[in-house]
């Protein structure tokens, strides 16, 4: 196996090299994105060692493997961890602030001396510079008797005792779950993640952690509640920290890309005018992205074409398979196959469809710029709604993205998809779709067996 940690560069050096986030502030976008991270050098000043609230410097913090985070957030936690005790719950702190350079460390144990391998390593892990633990405001909380138990950071600390006291109570300190269970992954009725195993959440790009507290101040957490609420509201999927803060720097897809990483090829960002030095993944197979993290559409939908299609019934459905052509460059969207095609049930379609079983239905609304294929079965009625659309991609790394509504590379080439729906029409009409409209329509015969 491969050691790209060894010299700092798990990334694309030129993506590390623009590294532009201020720290600072409380509400710094930190995320996978490419354009969402921390200069290497980057460290806070006003941090303190835990519990005494003395002043110290990362340096030292860092040297002395100490329990450090800025005056607030530990002040802050200093009262929740007080309020739990009183409920009759003992929090353990796990892991507080970490340089970047202790974040490299982090990383290159759970990738190789835990044996994880790199990928799995990146769904628990953020690469440095990506790291909100940088920020000095982020801290993994456990508990006196989930340590006892030698239970380590898993999912089910959600359903213990302290996890579940967090989930309820953590934002009255400022504080919000930056990685909370997906809808999609909850599974029997569960709200605290007993059956997750360690699905990466499409909206954050790393699994459910129920133990990873961020403070972002009282104000800033009731601004965020208010936004999770109205969302929740209209019915999208809840509402992540780090997409409200992407919405307010006015991002209208739900999710960055992981930056990337060696892992996730076919599905990760990288940054405009980046060599990519480092990523072995193939250049048209990234979404490129500016230095605000917004894809840069370098073609225009007019570069996919329709090489061939066909339409055939299987019992109450029909089976529309097309090849495309698909230039370099080209940018589209979820969803996307799961395994070898996207099925729509009976009144499912891009405005309504459910990613998995069990899943609530979410609306895959058009981004800007993004091409999809998309059939419409309707016999009467506006033939060019084109109801079914989906994205010019597939593979399990990107099948992982259906989770939320979000940009993804089309890699070039003669690509395949293949759509079924639920329906009894004889004909069907294909096209492409880029920006609320059919571009090269044509009507197809539904083959009978
Ligand atoms: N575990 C989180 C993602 C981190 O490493 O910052
Ligand atoms: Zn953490």
């Amino acid at each position: 196996m491969t050691r790209p940690d060894r010299d700092r560069r798990f990334v694309a050096r030129s993506d590390a090299q623009r590294a532009a986030v201020d720290g600072a502030r409380l509400d710094a976008m930190v995320s996978r994105g490419a354009a969402a991270s921390l200069p290497s050098s980057w460290e806070p000043d006003d941090l303190v060692e835990l519990p005494s609230l003395r002043p110290i410097t990362a340096r030292e913090c860092s040297h002395r493997g100490a329990q450090c985070l800025r005056r607030p957030a530990a002040e802050a936690l200093l009262t929740m961890l007080a309020a739990m005790r009183a409920d009759g719950v003992a929090g353990s702190i796990h892991s507080t602030f970490r340089s970047y350079d202790v974040q490299c460390m982090v990383f290159r144990n759970w990738a190789y001396d835990d044996g994880r391998g790199f990928c799995r390593a990146a769904t628990g892990s953020a690469l440095p510079g990506h790291s909100q633990h940088q920020l000095g405001t982020t801290l993994d909380l456990l508990s006196v008797a989930w340590k006892a138990q030698d239970r380590g950071l898993s999912a089910d600390f959600g359903c213990s005792p302290a996890g579940r006291w967090i989930a309820a109570h953590a934002e009255a300190y400022g504080f919000v779950l930056p990685y909370p269970l997906h809808a999609d992954y909850r599974e029997r009725g569960e709200s605290c993640g007993v059956a997750v195993h360690g699905a990466m959440d499409p909206r954050t790009g790393y699994a459910y952690e129920p133990w990873h507290l961020r403070y972002l101040s009282p104000a800033l957490v009731r601004d965020f509640a208010d936004a999770r609420a109205r969302s929740s509201a209209a019915g999208s999927a809840e509402l992540t920290v780090d997409q409200w803060l992407r919405q307010r720097a006015g991002r209208v897809d739900d999710a960055d890309l992981p930056v990337c990483d060696g892992c996730a090829c076919g599905a990760c960002s990288t940054l405009e005018g980046s060599d990519a030095a480092g990523s072995p993944c193939a250049r048209d197979e990234m979404l490129v992205v500016d230095a605000d993290g917004r894809p840069v559409i370098a073609q225009p939908a007019a570069t996919v074409t329709i090489l061939r299609a066909t339409a055939r019934r299987a019992r109450e459905r029909v089976v529309i398979e097309a090849t495309l052509s698909v230039a370099p460059g080209t940018v589209t969207q979820t969803p996307v196959a799961q395994r070898d095609e996207v099925r729509f049930e009976e009144g499912e379609d891009s405005a309504r469809w459910a990613p998995r079983e069990r899943a609530a239905p979410r609306a895959f609304r058009d981004l800007v710029g993004a091409v999809r294929f998309a059939v419409s079965a309707e016999e009467t009625g506006p033939q060019e709604r084109f109801a079914h659309r989906i994205g010019i991609t597939s593979g399990h790394a990107a099948a992982a993205f259906n989770g939320a509504v979000v940009y993804l590379p089309a890699p070039s080439g003669s690509r395949r998809v293949r759509l079924s729906i639920a329906t009894r029409a004889s004909r069907v009409r294909v096209a492409l779709w880029a920006d609320g409209r059919a571009i090269s329509p044509s009507e197809i015969p539904v083959e009978e067996r």
